[in-house]
Formats: structure tokens, C-alpha cells, sequence
């Protein structure tokens, strides 16, 4: 049986950068993570990292930065949603990946609430409604794991399929089947 062990980043014999960097060859979706804080106002930020996690029960989670202030904003409401974006959102990618601009980042952004009160982008490809299941600290990141109450896909897109917004080595792309 292998061991497990934990390493700390000074035993490492490479650095942030390139870390960075062979991670971005990963590649992702594109998510908007919505959220209401206590007074009422809307946050949100564009998060790569959401994953599937469990059919039964049915959990999903991702990971947002320890100090991410959109995070602490809607963490008290016990609850998020997921918003996948589609390859004609890419402005939103950025919008809600901007620092510093936390309170304008819904302004002229169309959306309407989910279940619990997040919300739901118009025009997302799917979205994904959650309550708070357990919050675990990983290293610099926080792993959020939700449990899903609500979720749909394959909204109106004028008549055409959704498609999806794919993130790869720093740009944002569309996907095409194959055959
Ligand atoms: C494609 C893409 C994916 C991202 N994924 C994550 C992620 O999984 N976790 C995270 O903490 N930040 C991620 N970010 C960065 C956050 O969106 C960015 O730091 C944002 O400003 C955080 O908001 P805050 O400062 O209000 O917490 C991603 C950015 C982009 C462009």
C-alpha cells in the first residue's frame, strides 16, 4: 500500500510559477459561483476549479482563494450557485475575475434567484443551486463542498445548442465535437 505523505512547499524543487503554469495546461470550464450576502446584495466570481463530486448524495464543490472577499461576503448565507458559462459570456469571465470591483460586478448583469436566493445568470449554460455542506481549508485555498437542491441546463439560446466557455493556458476558447 502506498503512503501518503505531506509535503510542504519548501520541499519542492520548483517554484509558484511554474506551477502555475503546468496547471494551466489543465484545461477547464468557465463558472460564475453566485452568491447573496447578508444585506441582500449579490456577489459572485468566476471560478475554474468546480467539480462533480457525489451522485447519491448529489455534492458538487470548488475551490476559492482563504482571503477571497467574495467568498467571506456569501459564506454566511449557507448557500451558492454554480453558473456555467457559455462561449458568448467570455466579458462575464472577466468582469467576475477582476479584483477591486466587488460591488459593481452584477451592475447590467441580467439574472434571477435560484431556490436559496443566488443567483442564476441569464443565459448560463447550466446552473447549479447549493447549500453549504462542510467548508475544509486546504493549504491556500478552501474546498467548499455543496449539496445540490435544485439545478438545470440547456436553457433558450435562440434556438441553437449552448455551448461551452473552455479556459486554457491563460485564454479563453470554445469547444467542437468530434466526427
Ligand atoms: C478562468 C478563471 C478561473 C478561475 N478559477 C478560480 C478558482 O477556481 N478559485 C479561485 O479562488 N479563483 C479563481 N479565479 C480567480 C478569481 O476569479 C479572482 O481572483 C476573483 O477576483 C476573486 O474574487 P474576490 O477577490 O472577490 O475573492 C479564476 C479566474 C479565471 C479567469
Amino acid at each position: 500500500m502506498s503512503e501518503q505523505t505531506n509535503e510542504t512547499a519548501d520541499d519542492t524543487a520548483f517554484d509558484a510559477n511554474h506551477f502555475r503554469s503546468v496547471m494551466g495546461h489543465f484545461p477547464t470550464g468557465v463558472t460564475v459561483v453566485s452568491g447573496i450576502a447578508t444585506d441582500g446584495t449579490p456577489h459572485g466570481f468566476t471560478i475554474g476549479s468546480f467539480t462533480s463530486v457525489s451522485l447519491d448524495p448529489p455534492l458538487v464543490g470548488f475551490l476559492p482563494q482563504i482571503d477571497s472577499g467574495t467568498w467571506a461576503a456569501m459564506a454566511a448565507s449557507g448557500s451558492f450557485c454554480v453558473n456555467v458559462l457559455s462561449d458568448q459570456q467570455s466579458d462575464l469571465c472577466w468582469k467576475f475575475a477582476k479584483s477591486d470591483n466587488d460591488a459593481t460586478r452584477f451592475d447590467g448583469v441580467d439574472w434571477h434567484a435560484a431556490p436559496s436566493g443566488s443567483p442564476i445568470l441569464d443565459r448560463a449554460v447550466a446552473w447549479i443551486d447549493c447549500s453549504v455542506e462542510h467548508v475544509y481549508d486546504m493549504g491556500d485555498h478552501h474546498f467548499v463542498l455543496g449539496r445540490v437542491g435544485a439545478l438545470d441546463a440547456d436553457a433558450d439560446h435562440d434556438g441553437l445548442p449552448p455551448e461551452p466557455l473552455l479556459f486554457f493556458k491563460g485564454a479563453l476558447g470554445g469547444f467542437s465535437a468530434e466526427g
